[in-house]
């Protein structure tokens, strides 16, 4: 089955700002991709366009079988997309608000399934304005899903959110790539597309610099990983294990940058015995986050 987006250097400008630069994108059926990148990459921009709501200046689109610049209107029908908080009425109650979506679409998922579906039922006669912002964001993720879309779009769903709620709106998402639909995100936090997406492109002033499967793009960008060692190794000893950048001495650790983390541990285990003490051992390895920063080269701003 071919993709369900299908992207071709889409460029953008505002005025003199080249918001998006020529970006090249692929998402298919069941497959979570995100979107990373810092403030002002181009993120929603790209989303608000593939959505039909923002006209681009050059490139194809192609959402759920619709070219999206032809028929905007038309792709509509096909997907979902999260509101902002600021379309919700806040004197209606939450099962009234979903009913109301629902009757904006032909076709709709009956408002009890859905808020069963996102943990609201017990919450269908509450006032949308006594709502939680976690809560809130669960409705919002209920009108995004009120049309049974094949391709839903979520800018940044988990911003603001406290921990528990997260997680909640990480099952949410993944129950949809379960059913095959195809999840566009875009995210600050690496530890969540690392965790939840199965391929990312990071974008910086409206281009792609990199995109693949989070491990993949981790082994290319990530560096080294870091062996921590609650003991004092001598230089010998550490210029005998592989793949080791450099080494540190401190507070009675010593720190030792690998790019071949699971060869210089096995040859540290197999060598240490009666030559070191050493209380403990910890291997921390590269993230999403160090690619984020080596491609960027800026700081996480969010
Ligand atoms: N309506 C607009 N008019 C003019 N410039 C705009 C408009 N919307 C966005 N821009 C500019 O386009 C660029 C991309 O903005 P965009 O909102 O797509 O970034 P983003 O990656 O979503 O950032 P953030 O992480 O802050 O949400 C920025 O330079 C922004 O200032
Ligand atoms: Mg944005």
């Amino acid at each position: 089955m071919g993709p369900v987006v299908e992207v071709r250097d889409l460029v953008k400008r505002y005025g003199e700002v080249v918001a998006v630069a020529g970006i090249s994108l692929e998402v298919h059926a069941g497959e979570v991709f995100g979107l990373l990148g810092p403030n002002g990459a181009g993120k929603t921009t790209t989303l608000e366009i593939l959505e039909g709501l923002r006209r681009p200046d050059g490139g194809t689109i192609r959402v759920a079988g619709v070219d999206v610049r032809r028929d905007p209107q038309a792709v509509k029908a096909r997907i979902g997309v999260q509101l902002q908080q600021a379309g919700f009425f806040p004197r209606l109650t939450v099962g009234e608000t979903v009913r109301l979506f629902a009757s904006f679409h032909r076709r709709s998922v009956a408002a009890d399934v859905l808020l069963q579906r996102l943990g609201l039922a017990e919450r269908s006669r509450t006032l949308v304005e006594d709502l939680s912002g976690g809560l809130r964001q669960r409705l919002s993720l209920a009108l995004t899903l009120v049309n049974d879309p094949e391709v839903v779009f979520l800018d940044e769903p988990t911003t603001g959110l406290d921990p528990q709620a997260r997680r909640h709106v990480w099952g949410i998402i993944e129950g949809l790539r379960g059913e095959g639909r195809a999840v566009v995100l875009t995210t600050h936090f690496m530890e969540e597309a690392q965790r939840l997406c199965d391929r990312v492109a990071v974008l910086d002033h409206g281009r792609i610099l990199a995109q693949g499967i989070p491990h993949e793009l981790i082994q290319a960008y990530g560096g080294s990983s870091t062996l921590v060692i609650g003991g004092e190794l001598p230089d010998e000893l550490v210029r005998e294990l592989p793949g080791v950048q450099a080494a540190v001495r401190r507070n009675g650790e010593t720190w030792v940058h690998t790019l071949l983390p699971l060869e210089t541990l096995h040859a540290l285990v197999e060598t240490r015995t009666g030559r070191i003490a050493c209380g403990y051992l910890h291997l921390h390895q590269p993230t999403l986050e160090d690619v984020f920063l080596t491609l960027t080269g800026r700081r996480l701003r969010e």
